[in-house]
């Protein structure tokens, strides 16, 4: 895999315009966002654990679902600080979770809505303390270049476990793509 994390998260800053004053207001509200962390880490479980799919992913072994409260409650306080302000650190650590989910099986058509259910959620608790407009629109950039990292592992992880599989070059693997697209 040629995906260089670092190099990922700042064209997805430009693209999706965090901004440095985004970054200012997350990093404001850091500890609002560790409060009501592990009551997002309720409602997101609740929303997965509805999908029979997604229930029987997070219960196929006893402790992985209380392992994964902590580690959603860690994953949502991090957008708040960016880790090292957005640095490389940010950087491999999203590379990572969607290298995890790649791992466990789970596709876009897990991920899309779940990370839909975070905004939502999030939408509504912002909207109940009050908190400025300014803040929402940062949370969502950030929730959508999260995203964009775990959607991104998918298609590097599967190119490159085809590639090393046939031998094929990437063009060769582009090309199929696109024609059986067509
Ligand atoms: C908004 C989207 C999501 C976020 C932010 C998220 C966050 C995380 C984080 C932070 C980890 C831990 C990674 C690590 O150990 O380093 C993880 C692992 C995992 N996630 Fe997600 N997740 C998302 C969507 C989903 C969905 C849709 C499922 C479907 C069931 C899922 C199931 C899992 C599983 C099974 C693991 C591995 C647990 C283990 O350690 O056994 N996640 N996720």
């Amino acid at each position: 895999m040629t995906l260089d994390p670092h190099a990922f998260l700042s064209k997805l800053e430009e693209r999706i315009s965090l901004t440095s004053e985004d970054k200012a207001i997350l990093n404001s509200y850091a500890d609002w966002g560790r409060e009501i962390a592990p009551e997002m880490a309720v409602s997101f479980y609740a929303y997965l654990g509805s999908d029979p799919e997604m229930n029987a992913i997070l219960n196929s072994t006893e402790e992985r679902i209380h392992r994964l409260r902590d580690t959603f409650i860690e994953w949502f306080s991090e957008m708040f600080t960016g880790i090292d302000h957005w640095g490389k650190s940010y950087a491999e650590r999203r590379w990572r979770i969607g290298l995890i989910h790649v791992r466990v099986g789970i596709g876009p058509q897990h991920v899309v809505p779940a990370m839909a259910a975070v905004v939502c959620e999030v939408r509504k608790r912002l909207k109940a303390d009050e908190k400025p407009e300014a803040l929402q629109e940062a949370l969502s950039r950030i929730c959508m270049i999260d995203l964009a990292f775990i959607e991104q592992a998918y298609i590097e992880v599967s190119e490159a476990a085809v590639l090393k599989e046939t031998g094929w070059t990437e063009s060769l693997f582009k090309r199929l793509i696109a024609s059986g697209a067509a």
